[in-house]
Protein backbone atom coordinates (compact mmCIF):
# COMPACT_ATOMS: atom_id res chain seq x y z
CA UNK A 1 0.00 0.00 0.00
CA UNK A 2 1.19 3.78 -0.73
CA UNK A 3 1.59 5.61 2.15
CA UNK A 4 1.42 9.82 1.51
CA UNK A 5 2.07 11.75 4.63
CA UNK A 6 0.13 15.23 4.16
CA UNK A 7 1.99 18.39 6.22
CA UNK A 8 0.00 21.02 6.83
CA UNK A 9 2.46 23.77 7.31
CA UNK A 10 1.10 27.04 6.11
CA UNK A 11 -0.62 28.20 9.65
CA UNK A 12 1.14 31.48 10.97
CA UNK A 13 1.73 30.89 13.95
CA UNK A 14 -0.10 33.65 16.03
CA UNK A 15 -0.29 32.60 19.24
CA UNK A 16 3.68 32.01 19.31
CA UNK A 17 4.09 35.65 17.31
CA UNK A 18 7.26 34.50 15.94
CA UNK A 19 6.11 33.82 12.02
CA UNK A 20 5.02 31.05 10.84
CA UNK A 21 5.61 27.77 12.83
CA UNK A 22 6.78 25.52 10.37
CA UNK A 23 10.20 27.71 9.75
CA UNK A 24 10.75 27.83 14.09
CA UNK A 25 13.76 26.13 14.75
CA UNK A 26 13.48 23.96 17.51
CA UNK A 27 17.36 21.83 18.54
CA UNK A 28 18.96 23.21 15.45
CA UNK A 29 16.05 22.33 12.76
CA UNK A 30 13.02 23.70 11.62
CA UNK A 31 9.58 22.14 12.71
CA UNK A 32 9.26 21.36 9.34
CA UNK A 33 12.56 19.76 8.91
CA UNK A 34 11.94 17.52 12.32
CA UNK A 35 8.74 16.35 10.57
CA UNK A 36 10.40 15.60 7.01
CA UNK A 37 12.62 13.42 8.50
CA UNK A 38 10.55 11.72 10.82
CA UNK A 39 8.57 10.54 7.51
CA UNK A 40 11.09 9.90 5.50
CA UNK A 41 10.13 6.37 5.22
CA UNK A 42 6.88 7.16 3.17
CA UNK A 43 6.04 6.83 -0.52
CA UNK A 44 5.54 10.55 -0.57
CA UNK A 45 5.56 13.30 1.50
CA UNK A 46 3.44 16.58 0.93
CA UNK A 47 3.63 19.77 2.19
CA UNK A 48 1.35 22.93 1.96
CA UNK A 49 3.28 25.96 2.57
CA UNK A 50 2.42 29.73 3.51
CA UNK A 51 1.27 32.08 1.17
CA UNK A 52 4.62 33.06 -0.36
CA UNK A 53 7.15 30.59 1.14
CA UNK A 54 9.07 28.83 -1.56
CA UNK A 55 11.14 26.50 -0.41
CA UNK A 56 13.93 23.45 -1.69
CA UNK A 57 12.33 20.70 -0.36
CA UNK A 58 12.74 16.48 -0.40
CA UNK A 59 8.87 16.54 -0.81
CA UNK A 60 5.92 17.72 -3.07
CA UNK A 61 5.10 21.21 -1.86
CA UNK A 62 1.09 22.92 -2.79
CA UNK A 63 -0.08 26.61 -1.75
CA UNK A 64 -1.17 26.36 1.67
CA UNK A 65 -4.95 27.80 2.20
CA UNK A 66 -6.53 30.31 4.61
CA UNK A 67 -7.66 27.65 7.11
CA UNK A 68 -6.27 24.11 8.12
CA UNK A 69 -9.29 22.11 6.52
CA UNK A 70 -7.98 24.32 3.06
CA UNK A 71 -4.73 23.44 3.26
CA UNK A 72 -6.04 19.64 3.87
CA UNK A 73 -8.04 19.54 1.35
CA UNK A 74 -5.38 21.29 -1.13
CA UNK A 75 -2.90 18.59 -0.08
CA UNK A 76 -5.58 15.83 -0.67
CA UNK A 77 -5.42 16.57 -4.65
CA UNK A 78 -1.77 16.25 -4.86
CA UNK A 79 -1.60 12.66 -2.55
CA UNK A 80 -1.07 9.80 -4.57
CA UNK A 81 -1.06 6.95 -2.25
CA UNK A 82 -4.10 4.90 -1.30
CA UNK A 83 -3.56 5.40 2.86
CA UNK A 84 -2.57 9.02 3.75
CA UNK A 85 -1.61 10.41 7.12
CA UNK A 86 -2.27 13.85 8.18
CA UNK A 87 0.16 15.08 10.69
CA UNK A 88 0.74 18.91 11.80
CA UNK A 89 4.31 19.61 11.81
CA UNK A 90 3.82 21.16 15.19
CA UNK A 91 4.76 18.32 16.87
CA UNK A 92 7.92 17.66 15.80
CA UNK A 93 8.59 14.56 17.99
CA UNK A 94 6.87 11.99 16.06
CA UNK A 95 7.23 8.52 17.70
CA UNK A 96 7.57 5.28 16.04
CA UNK A 97 6.06 3.07 17.99
CA UNK A 98 2.76 5.43 18.21
CA UNK A 99 2.51 5.26 14.23
CA UNK A 100 3.17 2.00 13.83
CA UNK A 101 0.17 1.83 16.02
CA UNK A 102 -2.07 4.08 14.04
CA UNK A 103 -1.05 2.16 11.02
CA UNK A 104 -2.16 -0.96 12.37
CA UNK A 105 -5.57 0.25 13.27
CA UNK A 106 -5.76 2.40 9.47
CA UNK A 107 -5.73 -0.39 7.95
CA UNK A 108 -7.90 -2.30 9.90
CA UNK A 109 -10.99 -0.11 10.03
CA UNK A 110 -9.83 3.16 7.43
CA UNK A 111 -9.52 6.05 9.97
CA UNK A 112 -8.16 6.45 13.04
CA UNK A 113 -6.01 8.84 15.33
CA UNK A 114 -3.77 8.57 17.91
CA UNK A 115 -4.89 10.15 21.17
CA UNK A 116 -3.98 10.76 24.92
CA UNK A 117 -5.69 10.94 28.36
CA UNK A 118 -6.39 14.05 29.74
CA UNK A 119 -3.99 14.96 32.81
CA UNK A 120 -5.51 17.39 34.66
CA UNK A 121 -9.30 18.14 35.95
CA UNK A 122 -12.02 19.49 33.10
CA UNK A 123 -14.37 21.64 34.36
CA UNK A 124 -16.61 23.76 32.22
CA UNK A 125 -16.00 27.74 32.65
CA UNK A 126 -19.45 29.39 33.82
CA UNK A 127 -18.86 33.30 33.96
CA UNK A 128 -15.43 33.67 34.69
CA UNK A 129 -16.48 30.82 38.19
CA UNK A 130 -15.74 27.16 38.59
CA UNK A 131 -18.79 25.59 36.76
CA UNK A 132 -19.47 21.83 36.18
CA UNK A 133 -16.46 19.42 36.31
CA UNK A 134 -16.24 16.79 33.37
CA UNK A 135 -15.38 13.60 34.13
CA UNK A 136 -12.14 13.42 32.59
CA UNK A 137 -11.46 9.80 31.85
CA UNK A 138 -14.38 9.83 29.16
CA UNK A 139 -12.40 12.25 27.05
CA UNK A 140 -9.16 12.16 25.58
CA UNK A 141 -6.94 14.69 23.64
CA UNK A 142 -6.63 14.44 19.88
CA UNK A 143 -2.99 14.00 18.29
CA UNK A 144 -1.42 13.80 15.07
CA UNK A 145 -0.73 11.58 12.62
CA UNK A 146 -4.42 10.60 11.76
CA UNK A 147 -4.31 7.68 9.30
CA UNK A 148 -7.10 7.17 6.32
CA UNK A 149 -8.27 5.58 3.30
CA UNK A 150 -7.79 8.28 0.93
CA UNK A 151 -10.55 7.87 -0.85
CA UNK A 152 -12.36 8.24 2.53
CA UNK A 153 -10.74 11.13 3.34
CA UNK A 154 -11.55 12.66 0.16
CA UNK A 155 -15.39 12.27 0.30
CA UNK A 156 -15.43 13.66 4.12
CA UNK A 157 -13.61 16.54 2.96
CA UNK A 158 -16.03 17.09 -0.16
CA UNK A 159 -18.84 17.18 2.18
CA UNK A 160 -17.62 19.11 4.75
CA UNK A 161 -16.70 21.77 1.37
CA UNK A 162 -20.61 21.17 0.08
CA UNK A 163 -21.70 22.19 3.63
CA UNK A 164 -19.41 25.16 4.07
CA UNK A 165 -18.16 23.35 8.08
CA UNK A 166 -14.51 23.83 9.29
CA UNK A 167 -13.21 21.60 11.68
CA UNK A 168 -9.93 21.46 13.39
CA UNK A 169 -8.91 18.03 12.43
CA UNK A 170 -9.84 15.54 9.83
CA UNK A 171 -10.55 12.52 12.45
CA UNK A 172 -13.84 15.15 13.43
CA UNK A 173 -14.70 15.45 9.40
CA UNK A 174 -14.92 11.99 8.47
CA UNK A 175 -16.61 11.43 11.82
CA UNK A 176 -19.11 13.98 10.89
CA UNK A 177 -19.34 12.29 7.93
CA UNK A 178 -20.84 9.15 10.38
CA UNK A 179 -17.37 7.03 9.72
CA UNK A 180 -16.42 5.50 13.07
CA UNK A 181 -12.41 6.63 13.61
CA UNK A 182 -10.46 4.62 15.56
CA UNK A 183 -8.39 6.20 18.91
CA UNK A 184 -5.28 4.84 19.16
CA UNK A 185 -2.68 5.32 22.60
CA UNK A 186 -0.63 8.59 21.31
CA UNK A 187 2.07 9.64 23.14
CA UNK A 188 2.44 12.93 25.30
CA UNK A 189 5.65 13.70 23.67
CA UNK A 190 4.36 14.28 20.95
CA UNK A 191 2.90 17.40 21.96
CA UNK A 192 2.13 20.12 20.15
CA UNK A 193 4.20 23.80 19.61
CA UNK A 194 1.62 25.77 20.27
CA UNK A 195 2.75 28.63 23.06
CA UNK A 196 6.06 30.62 23.40
CA UNK A 197 6.51 28.34 26.50
CA UNK A 198 5.91 25.15 24.67
CA UNK A 199 9.08 26.10 23.04
CA UNK A 200 11.55 25.63 26.23
CA UNK A 201 10.07 22.17 26.89
CA UNK A 202 10.83 21.12 22.92
CA UNK A 203 14.19 22.08 23.18
CA UNK A 204 14.60 20.22 26.12
CA UNK A 205 13.09 17.24 24.27
CA UNK A 206 15.21 17.55 20.91
CA UNK A 207 18.78 17.10 23.83
CA UNK A 208 16.99 13.52 24.33
CA UNK A 209 15.70 13.08 21.48
CA UNK A 210 17.71 10.09 19.79
CA UNK A 211 14.85 8.43 17.09
O1 LIG B 1 -3.02 26.52 14.43
P1 LIG B 1 -2.80 25.07 14.72
O2 LIG B 1 -1.62 24.82 15.59
O3 LIG B 1 -4.03 24.32 15.14
O4 LIG B 1 -2.43 24.46 13.29
C1 LIG B 1 -2.29 23.09 13.13
C2 LIG B 1 -1.49 22.81 11.87
O5 LIG B 1 -2.21 23.27 10.73
C3 LIG B 1 -0.12 23.51 11.85
O6 LIG B 1 0.84 22.57 11.42
C4 LIG B 1 -0.34 24.63 10.85
O7 LIG B 1 0.85 24.95 10.13
C5 LIG B 1 -1.39 24.05 9.91
N1 LIG B 1 -2.20 25.08 9.21
C6 LIG B 1 -2.21 25.12 7.81
N2 LIG B 1 -2.95 26.07 7.16
C7 LIG B 1 -3.65 26.99 7.84
C8 LIG B 1 -3.65 26.96 9.27
C9 LIG B 1 -2.92 25.98 9.92
O8 LIG B 1 -1.56 24.30 7.17
N3 LIG B 1 -4.31 27.92 7.16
Amino acid sequence: VRVSVLLPAAGLGVRIGQGPKAFLRVGGKSLLEWALEAFAWADEVVVALPPGAELALPAKTVPGGQTRQQSVFNLLQAASGSLVLVHDVARPFVVPEAVQRLMEAVRKTGAATLAVDVPDTLVQEEAGQYGTAIPRERYRLVQTPQGFKRELLWQAHLRARAEGREYTDDAQLVQAMGHPVALVEGDRRMFKVTYPEDLLLAEGMAKVWTF
